[in-house]
This record gives C-alpha cells, sequence and structure tokens, in this order.
C-alpha cells in the first residue's frame, strides 16, 4: 500500500493521497494540485483520520508555498484557510504550523519540512503500537485478545502504519489477536469502509457490527478490550475520538473492560484542560439524512450529526502515545513532549 498522503515533487509539486472515499470498492491515488484541492479532500474525507491530517495540513502549505513564491501573506491565508476544514483534530493545525514555520526559509525548506513530518509518522507508530500492545498484554494477560474498535485508526488514517490499528497490528504479529470486532461508524462508515479492508489486507480474524451492537458485545463477554485512536487529548486525559466512542466507554467501564486510546504525541493538547474545551465539529445534515446517496429521512429534517465525542479519562484505562502514557489521571513518560505541547499558542484554538 502507498502511503496514505505524500508529496509529489514533479511538475511543481502536488500532494498525493488514497481516494478514502472510493474504499473499499477501488483503490486510486489522486493527484492533488491545488490548495483548495487539498481543502477539498479534507473536507469531504478523502483525506481523513488525525494524523494523516498533519500530514495533509503540512503538505498543504508546502503546496501554497510552492505556488506562491515571494508572497508569504498569500502562504500563510493559504495556511490558516487548510487549519481551518477540521477543527477537532488537533493534528492539522499542527501539521500547518510546522511547515509555516519555515516560510521565511524559503518554498524548498517548507516542503522539506512538511516531508520529514510524513518520513517521521510510520517510526512514530510503530513506537506507539509496541508500547500499546506492551499495556494491552498486562492488561490482559495470558490470551489472544478479542478487541472491539471504533472508526479507522489505521494505516489510512496517517501515513502508514496506524495508531489504534497499529497497535492491533503490532499484537497480531505478536500472535495475540484472536479477533477484531469493527464497528461500522455511521454516518461514513469508516470501520465497515476502511477498518475491515485493512483487517482483510493484514490477514487478522474480524467481524464487522452495526455501531448500537458493540454495548452489547461488550456485555455480553466478546470483548477483552476497547482499542482506538484519538482526534485530540486534553491534558487531564480526555480524548475525543469519532462520535460513538464514549457510548462505548461507558458500556466498557460497566463491564470491567479496559479501553485504550493509541496516539502520537502530536495528538496530545495539553493546552487544552479538559475535555469540554475541545471544539466537536458537526458535519452536514445529508450524510444523516441519506445512506450511499439514497434518503433515509424526511428531506429536510433537521438533524445532529457530531462528528465527534469527547470520552472522559475515569472512563480510560490508558491513553498511550510513543512516549507518553496517561493512567490513573497523570501522565508518565516524555516531559519534553509535555512542555513542547503546553508552550504551543495554537495548542488552545
Ligand atoms: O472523521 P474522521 O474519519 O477523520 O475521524 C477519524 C477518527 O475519529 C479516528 O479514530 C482518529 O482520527 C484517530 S486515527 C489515528
Amino acid at each position: 500500500m502507498a502511503r496514505t498522503v505524500d508529496w509529489d515533487g514533479s511538475d511543481g509539486g502536488a500532494v498525493t493521497a488514497i481516494d478514502q472515499r472510493a474504499l473499499p470498492g477501488e483503490y486510486r491515488i489522486l493527484r492533488l494540485a491545488t490548495v483548495d484541492a487539498v481543502i477539498a479532500a479534507i473536507a469531504d474525507l478523502t483525506i481523513r483520520g488525525a494524523p494523516a491530517l498533519g500530514a495533509a495540513g503540512a503538505l498543504g502549505v508546502a503546496l501554497a508555498a510552492r505556488r506562491h513564491p515571494g508572497d508569504p501573506g498569500r502562504v500563510r491565508a493559504e495556511a490558516e484557510r487548510v487549519a481551518a476544514v477540521r477543527p477537532t483534530a488537533v493534528n492539522l493545525r499542527r501539521g500547518v504550523e510546522r511547515a509555516l514555520a519555515r516560510l521565511d526559509d524559503g518554498a524548498d525548506a517548507v516542503v522539506a519540512e512538511a516531508c520529514a513530518l510524513l518520513d517521521e509518522d510510520e517510526d512514530t507508530n510503530r513506537r506507539l503500537g509496541r508500547r500499546a500492545a506492551d499495556l494491552l498484554t498486562e492488561l490482559c494477560p495470558g490470551r489472544p485478545l478479542r478487541v472491539l474498535t471504533h472508526c479507522n485508526s489505521g494505516a489510512l488514517a496517517t501515513v502508514a502504519w496506524g495508531t489504534g490499528l497499529g497497535a492491533v497490528r503490532e499484537l497480531a504479529g505478536r500472535g495475540l489477536v484472536e479477533e477484531v470486532l469493527a464497528c461500522e461508524t455511521r454516518p461514513l462508515l469508516q470501520g465497515a469502509r476502511l477498518t475491515v479492508w485493512e483487517l482483510r489486507e493484514m490477514g487478522v480474524a474480524h467481524r464487522l457490527c452495526v455501531d448500537s451492537a458493540g454495548a452489547s458485545a461488550i456485555a455480553r463477554g466478546l470483548v477483552d478490550a476497547v482499542v482506538v485512536g484519538a482526534d485530540r487529548v486534553a491534558a487531564n486525559g480526555d480524548a475525543a475520538n469519532k462520535i460513538g466512542t464514549y457510548a462505548l466507554a461507558c458500556a466498557a467501564a460497566q463491564s470491567g473492560v479496559p479501553v485504550v486510546v493509541v496516539a502520537p504525541d502530536t495528538t496530545v493538547d495539553h493546552a487544552t484542560a479538559a475535555g469540554a474545551d475541545i471544539v466537536i465539529e458537526e458535519r452536514a445534515p445529508d450524510e444523516v439524512r441519506a445512506f450511499a446517496g439514497v434518503p433515509t429521512a424526511p428531506p429536510d429534517t433537521p438533524v445532529y450529526n457530531p462528528a465527534f465525542d469527547v470520552t472522559p479519562a475515569a472512563l480510560l484505562a490508558a491513553v498511550v502515545t510513543e512516549s507518553a502514557t496517561f493512567r490513573g489521571g497523570a501522565w508518565t513518560g516524555s516531559p519534553a513532549d509535555a512542555l513542547a505541547n503546553a508552550g504551543s499558542a495554537w495548542g488552545s484554538r
């Protein structure tokens, strides 16, 4: 599989992306040659998942720098447009800000910084996957695990490898996965379309369930651990992830099943004190009023369509990053990341 998002330096530069709207029916790579095309791809979830959004954000700035050399004001304006497309996943703005920080050094430096972010992604994900797998085997010792996951936190949600699903991939490599139960993830079916596609590619045993079956699967003892990614983790360990994660965590708490959030340091926002401070993206009503283009509700039905919810840290066994762990009400691990995050201006936006 190609990188989920990448830089193509030919013909003045472009962003390439696996078209996640087309999966699982078709695997195709798009070439996005304008900032507007990158913005549209982020908005319609051609590119989605927090770390992949971070990469797309950095690449969007690289594209802007290439298109408007000598006009830093225009590049900054374009960068802000990219950063504003989706508000919840902190990685998007972080990716934008990281590339933009090199603007004074010229377009080549901006492109190089964006490419460096991409190059780091797989290694970061492999490291956090190993740490999460170690913790999961500690929490659920002595047997291959039955894991429930929600949305898609795999390679498609990152540049490569994945976070939550990367931990599952690591566990599977150790022979420690019995089955993954994947929630379909209405309304846009990231679980059914993308996670199941990835699990098939990995050769990991899995079943798909409707979202409303997740809680009862946990209650019936079919799940050893819930493993998910995150779009933003607050300083107090509260975690925003795909809508429906909170309900699964409530069910898991009721049954004593551990919920582990797996995310890179760049998803932890120490400038956001608590989950209540996280802006939750609301998406278009038609995503709920229709299914695959077929109306499923009367036209103009008022809709509540939050893309994410917040799971309080109290319901989580742990948040695991590549360098830190939030467990039992406190962070342990690399203080460098906590300090860097706390000192950043954009973290509180
Ligand atoms: O709306 P999406 O598909 O971008 O939502 C993605 C999720 O909620 C993922 O679980 C999250 O970004 C973690 S991915 C490593």
